[in-house]
């Protein structure tokens, strides 16, 4: 089992380790007393993981009532955010009591988001169920849904009170769920951390998947603690993901997010290179990665729609974006462009 402690402007554990959603009712005991539970979770993640979670916070003396919204991004919306807090709200649901975010991405976005809003914020715990989710969106605060405009549009820095990460969940996701997250994890290796980067190359990965979650958590760790507000250094995680919210939007959502990052991850760096702005290519090292970690590599969409759509999204301020290069495998850099170059880049399709 591994636990790290992150420092933000809430400090909480991220316990990682297979079996430890049995011990969820003890730890939240220890953090909120005996409150009342909220567990959020979707339609697929229901029938494998809840009855488990419930029956450890009521043997802990904990009462639960869940909320099941469909799964898929197409729920992490503003219309399931408001059943949420409405359901919080015919349950007078308190602020001594908490929600628990059981699933993935979507799931801990939402109700992380739903958690800051109700009755001005009541205590949330993330319990991530994909790999995507452990590696990631579980921890650093960022909550969201999005909006017709675009993804994350509404949101908020909001940190877990605990992310509790089961690895036994990671057993029942679909290969291509794992594959998602791992395009995380290869984004982790090449901001950060080249020996990261080597050791998931060839896609031999599962049998030590708790170090790899640990270290990816980690890396985040640091760069939350420096930059909790995304000002700067935060912005590094955005590797790939400027294209990656394109290829999300025009694919109608139909490319999962993590796949979407594969792909603008190769995208950043053809064209980072292409342009004098990288030191190395690390295109080829890119690409075998994802393909060995059967994620995909390019797409069909014109570089003209790939640029309208990457020019509604939130990171443009004014005129410029921050765009995140990659300087060689290990190392990335920030660096302001003029809105209008994400017509060259997308060109590197
Ligand atoms: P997701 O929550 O939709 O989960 C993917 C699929 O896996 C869903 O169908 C879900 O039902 C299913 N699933 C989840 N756990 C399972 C399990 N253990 N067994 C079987 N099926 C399971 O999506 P995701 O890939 O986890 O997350 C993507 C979302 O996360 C996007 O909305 C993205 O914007 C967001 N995100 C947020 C941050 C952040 O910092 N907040 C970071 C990265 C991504
Ligand atoms: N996933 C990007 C961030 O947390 O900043």
């Amino acid at each position: 089992m591994e636990i790290i402690k992150v420092n933000a402007s809430k400090e909480y554990d991220v316990v990682i380790g297979g079996g430890i959603l049995s011990s969820i009712g003890e730890r939240c005991v220890s953090l909120f007393g005996k409150a009342r539970a909220l567990i959020v979770t979707d339609s697929n993640v229901a029938p494998l993981w809840l009855e488990k979670t419930k029956a450890s916070l009521e043997s802990a003396g904990i009462a639960t009532l869940e909320f099941i919204f469909t799964a898929g991004e197409d729920s992490k919306s503003k219309e399931t955010l408001f059943e949420l807090l409405e359901f919080a709200a015919e349950n007078r649901i308190t602020r001594s009591d908490f929600a628990v975010a059981l699933g993935g991405g979507v799931t801990g976005d939402m109700t992380g988001l739903a958690s800051s809003l109700f009755l001005r914020s009541i205590p949330f715990i993330q319990v991530p169920t994909t790999l995507l989710a452990a590696v990631d969106s579980s921890v650093g605060g960022k909550t969201a849904v999005n909006l017709t405009a675009g993804k994350n549009l509404a949101g908020a820095f909001y940190q877990p009170s605990l992310v509790l990460c089961d690895t036994d969940t990671l057993s029942t996701l679909p290969d291509c769920e794992f594959a998602n997250g791992m395009a995380e994890v290869i984004k982790y290796g090449v901001i950060f951390d080249k020996e990261l980067f080597d050791k998931v190359q060839n896609g031999d990965v599962k049998s030590d998947i708790e170090k790899i979650i640990a270290r990816c958590v980690e890396l985040k760790r640091d760069v939350v603690a420096k930059d909790e507000f995304d000002c700067g250094d935060r912005q590094l995680l955005n590797f790939g993901h400027t294209m990656a919210h394109s290829v999300e939007k025009c694919s109608d959502f139909g490319i999962a997010h993590g796949g979407a990052v594969a792909i603008g991850m190769v995208i950043a760096a053809k064209a980072s290179y292409a342009l004098g702005w990288s030191d190395e290519d690390c295109t080829e090292a890119i690409i075998n990665t994802n393909k060995n970690n059967n994620l995909p590599v390019e797409c069909e969409f014109s570089p003209r729609m790939l640029a309208d759509a990457a020019l509604s999204d939130k990171k443009r301020s004014g005129g410029s974006i921050n765009f995140v290069v990659p300087k060689k495998i290990g190392e990335c850099i920030l660096k302001k462009i003029p809105v209008e170059d994400l017509y060259k880049i997308a060109e590197y399709r």
